[in-house]
Formats: C-alpha cells, structure tokens, sequence
C-alpha cells in the first residue's frame, strides 16, 4: 500500500480525506501535519486530532505546522468553514495527543525512516511543504510525490483566477514547483465535480454511525455555506480527491503539462497559469486532473465511512 502524510487545514473536506487515507488498505497514513488556511493553527491542529478521534483513527502521528504563509497575510475561510474552520457539528475533546514534533520535523522523520519514498498529499496551503523542500533539500528525492488540492486550470473562488489554498500562500506554490517533486495539482476545475447533491448526503447519514453522523452534520453545515457564499447548493467535496487518485488511478484523467503561479498580478495573484495549449513552449512540471468519475469517487467515500468507528 502507498505511504502517505496528509498536510491538511481541517476543514470540512480535510475531514474526509483524512477519514478516506485511514479506511482505505490501498493507503498507508503514516502521519498528518496541520498547517493554517480555513483556520488558524490552532484549530486547523485540534480539528485534525478531532478527526482522529471520532473516526477511531490511532497511532498515527498528528504534528503541527506552520502558522502563517511564507510571505502573506493569513485570511482564514471562516465564511466557508465557520469560526473553528469545523462548523456544524459539537467537536468532541480530542482523546489522542498532539505529537511533540512540529510538522516539518514529523516529515523528516517519517521521510527518512521509510524504506520507500513517502507521497505528501497535500490540501491545504503548501508552507509546511515549501519549508519541508526548503530545509530538506537533500530528502527531496525521498518523496513519492506530492499530490495537492489546490489551483485550477480556469476560475477562482477566492478571485476572479485564484484558488483559496493556491491565493492563501502562492509563493509556496512556486517553492515546492522549483524543487523539482514530482507534482500532481488536483484544482477546482475537477472538484467542482466532486458536488456533495443531497442524495450523497442522505447515502451518508443512513449509515448511522458515530463516524456517519458526525460527517453528514460537516456536510450540511458546508452546503449551507457553500449555497450562501457560492451560490452553490450542492458544496463541492475537494480534498479527498487527492487520496482517492491514490487509491484508484481510473477516479481522474490527468495530464501532464506546465503550471506557472501568478506572484505579481494586481487582480491575479494566487492564480495557477496552467498551460494545457503550451503557449509557453517550458517543460512540463506537474501532472494536472482534469475529469473525475464521480459515481467511482463517492462509492469510496461512502464504503470508508462505513469502516470507521
Ligand atoms: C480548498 O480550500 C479549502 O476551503 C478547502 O478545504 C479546500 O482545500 C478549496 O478551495
Ligand atoms: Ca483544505
């Protein structure tokens, strides 16, 4: 099965991708790493512990990160995810504890314990990664890869181009492509296709358990918010598409091609240039999903809620 850490913002749909990376044989979650976008660190940390702990998850490492992007102000999503980036459901006290190491030391570890190369799944803001290649330079080639929700090959949700973990820390976005890793963006042009419609939520809730229950109130409490800010009814479950590429190659159709990360634009900044038509003529640096198999990708949400506590 393919190691993986999860760098997340928790957030409702971090929730899922974290429930889906546990339940899921295909996938080894050998820790998570929070990091600040839909909330500050602190809740961002505690709601990944939160996740933890209502799913059953244990033993596997949880680590904070970083508190802020490299060079932006942080503007949490509080709008989208509620004061705590969790709203909706009462969070239960965490019953598992924090790692003592921060997020990059945790990757350190973890990286260089392995006796295969680790894949970062990534859906939050990439600092803790930035850093990570920043630091580590020489562990690089250690990583699998680094599949990442964030981006989109066409508009925004934050600005008119800019995706809200892309426009959160772009710079990041521009470290990590440097480095070399080997770099998969899963954008918005195919998470909106992920739409959380409200049979999908009903599918969840009759799973009635602990687990079901706290998710299908993640769920109501994200469309509502979703329909308010977005004009979108049926909110768009972004995260776990990372983990369920992971899992089942035929869930996305990708291509390679050429990302750019606008730094500088007066309305752009944030916004991922992603040349499908190579206008540019640069190398291709990064794999790109385009379309998702919808009924494929809700059938492994769904089957890993059923296996959890
Ligand atoms: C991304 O931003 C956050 O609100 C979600 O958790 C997701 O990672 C979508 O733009
Ligand atoms: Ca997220």
């Amino acid at each position: 099965s393919t190691p993986i850490i999860i760098d997340c913002d928790p957030g409702h749909d971090d929730v899922f991708a974290i429930w889906l990376a546990a339940a899921s044989p295909e996938i080894d979650l050998r820790g998570i790493t929070s990091v600040a976008g839909n909330g500050r660190i602190e809740h961002t940390t505690h709601n990944a512990l939160v996740a933890c702990t209502v799913a059953g998850i244990e033993g596997v490492p949880v680590a904070r990160g970083a508190e802020r992007p490299l060079v932006a102000e942080l503007t949490p999503a509080e709008w989208i995810h509620g004061a705590n980036a969790l709203g909706g459901p009462e969070l239960p006290e965490p019953t598992i504890s924090l790692d003592e190491r921060d997020a990059i030391t945790l990757m350190r570890d973890l990286i260089t314990e392995s006796d295969e190369p680790i894949t970062i799944v990534a859906t939050g803001p990439l600092t803790n990664v930035a850093l990570f290649v920043q630091q580590h330079p020489d562990l690089v080639g250690s990583i699998a890869q680094v599949v990442w929700m964030g981006g989109s090959t066409g508009r925004g949700n934050v600005s008119a181009y800019a995706e809200f973990n892309a426009w959160t820390d772009p710079e990041s976005i521009a470290v990590v492509l440097d480095s070399g890793v080997d770099f998969t963006m899963v954008g918005l042009n195919i998470s909106h296709q992920a739409l959380i419609t409200r049979e999908v939520r009903s599918r969840i809730a009759a799973i009635g358990t602990r687990t079901a229950t706290f998710g299908a109130e993640l769920l109501e409490f994200f469309c509502s918010t979703y329909d308010a800010f977005e004009n979108m009814p049926d909110g768009p479950l972004h995260d776990p598409i990372t983990v369920a590429m992971l899992i089942d190659s035929a869930v996305a159709t990708t291509v390679r091609t050429r990302i750019d990360v606008e730094l500088e634009g007066s309305e752009t900044r944030g916004a991922t240039c992603v040349d499908l038509l190579d206008f540019l003529k640069r190398p291709a640096n990064a794999t790109v999903a385009l379309d998702l198999d919808v009924d494929r990708f809700w059938g492994l949400i769904e089957d890993a809620v059923r296996k959890l506590a």
